[in-house]
């Protein structure tokens, strides 16, 4: 280590990332279609960046990969990933949900602030943040709870959070909803001056006391209490003319109805949103034999919402894809719908959905997967490091995939400790082959590198 080098990447000197050494071998892609598009190239990754990119790049001193035309796509951010590390370790923790997502081709992922304790203060968010660096498979930006306790009565301490290492930039009770207006518009006001952005779980929750599914023909028919798709959409109308009101960034989490995407095409310009892989493909038609696999928050629609979830994805209505992978334990999961906790993997299972649903019907290509799964999400949660083009002297943080590819996801076989998805048994196309972070491969051929 004579001639050892030090170099930061990063936002500040506590948020950045040490590299000792002169790090991994520069590693030479060779034949790689970046977005699908054109003949294969080759792309020189050296020092965490990629540093040439064209057709016959000099191999000399580097590592090399034949890749036979996978597609380079920059590495997926999930902005809504719920990891349970404090708390409910038995569900899963940043060490296998982080394993999950880089497997899943995440580069960073957004840790959802509903822990045991809440992630509500500078150390919660710094404890997240820190572990996830220790791990090192993906960047976990930790969000904030917006109200102390997620008990929707008094700010948390959102400046300390914003303030400390992690600094936090997104805020969100999701599990529940802000619904106090006046909390709300406090909070949208105060986020304008710490650049961050309110992601809202919009449920109005009078509308859904006891809400086990939603609301129509066919919980009706199996005796569940429905969940109105205007308990949703009446709340994401009115905090999209309170954060207008403020000058303040709202983003809308896992939209889930087709009126809700009446209301965002109406507020174009004054929100983001997200819609979920399980929203896009799934429907309510699911529930018919009661399996709590299906049981999820809000919950599955119909075919049409399916249908207008998609088409505003594909038109930028809805901006982004986010996972709202929700690992359960299977005493919270195997047992009666009503008592089942709701929620879905999503993290290793994200892309061949959004290939099943969006590209294979001719809805995006793989530039707008790009978009959806990376370039916006990243926009939105504010980092400047991820969602970045494939081009010379960007990072090195990108995803193979191999198109042509079916797989048949077997829930044990996941690297989450839960099993809970609903797609079980299904074959799907497309497949993660290899996941980089600044150029070190995290994940590989379905295994985890460390
Ligand atoms: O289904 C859900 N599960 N929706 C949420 O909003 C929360 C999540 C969880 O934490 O399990």
């Amino acid at each position: 280590m004579s001639e050892c080098s030090e170099r930061t990447i990063g936002h500040s000197s506590e948020r950045s990332e040490r590299i000792i050494g002169h790090g991994p071998p520069p590693l030479l892609l060779r034949g790689v279609r970046p977005y699908g598009e054109g003949d294969p190239i080759d792309l020189m990754l050296r020092d965490g960046v990629i540093a040439e990119a064209g057709p016959g790049l000099d191999a000399t001193g580097a590592e090399v990969r034949d890749c036979g035309g996978l597609v380079a796509l920059p590495g997926f951010v999930d902005l809504h990933t719920h990891l349970r590390e404090p708390g409910r370790e038995d569900a899963e923790t940043i060490a296998t949900g982080s394993a999950a997502a880089a497997l899943g081709g995440y580069t960073a992922v957004f840790a959802m602030a509903n822990t045991e304790p809440v992630a509500d203060t500078a150390m919660a968010v710094e404890h997240v943040w820190r572990r996830g660096q220790q791990i090192g498979l993906v960047d976990v930006a930790p969000v904030g709870a917006v109200t102390v306790g997620l008990g929707g009565e008094q700010l948390a301490e959102l400046g300390a959070m914003a303030g400390s290492a992690a600094g936090v930039r997104v805020f969100s009770d999701d599990g529940v909803c802000v619904h106090d207006p006046l909390l709300m518009r406090r909070a949208l006001e105060y986020s304008t001056s710490l650049g961050a952005v309110i992601a809202q779980h919009a449920q109005e929750p009078r509308l859904t006391v006891g809400a086990q599914a939603h609301e129509g023909e066919i919980a009706a028919r199996l005796g569940l209490a429905g969940w109105p798709a205007t308990a949703e959409e009446s709340i994401v109308a009115r905090d999209c003319m309170l954060a207008a009101a403020a000058g303040a960034r709202l983003h809308v989490c896992h939209v889930s109805s087709a009126g809700t995407v009446d209301v965002l095409r109406w507020a174009r310009g004054r929100t983001t949103a997200e819609v979920t892989p399980h929203h896009l493909l799934l429907s309510d038609e699911r529930l018919a034999g009661y399996d709590p696999v299906n049981k999820v928050n809000p919950p599955l629609r119909t075919r049409d919402d399916s249908a207008a979830l998609r088409a505003a994805l594909a038109e930028g209505v809805i901006d982004c894809v986010a996972t709202d992978h929700a690992p359960h334990a299977p005493q919270d999961k195997d047992c009666e719908w009503e008592a089942a906790s709701p929620g879905m993997l999503g993290l290793q299972t994200a892309l061949s959905v959004v290939v099943e649903t969006m590209v294979r019907p001719g809805l995006l290509d793989w530039r707008g997967v790009a978009r959806v799964m990376s370039e916006r999400p990243a926009a939105v949660g504010g980092i400047a490091t991820q969602g970045r083009p494939l081009a010379t002297g960007e990072p090195a943080t990108l995803v193979l995939v191999d198109p042509d590819a079916t797989w048949t996801v077997r829930g044990a076989q996941l690297a989450s400790l839960a099993s809970n998805t609903p797609f079980e048994g299904m074959t799907l196309p497309a497949r993660v082959v290899t996941t980089l972070l600044r150029g070190r491969v995290t994940a590989d051929d379905g295994k985890v590198r460390r």
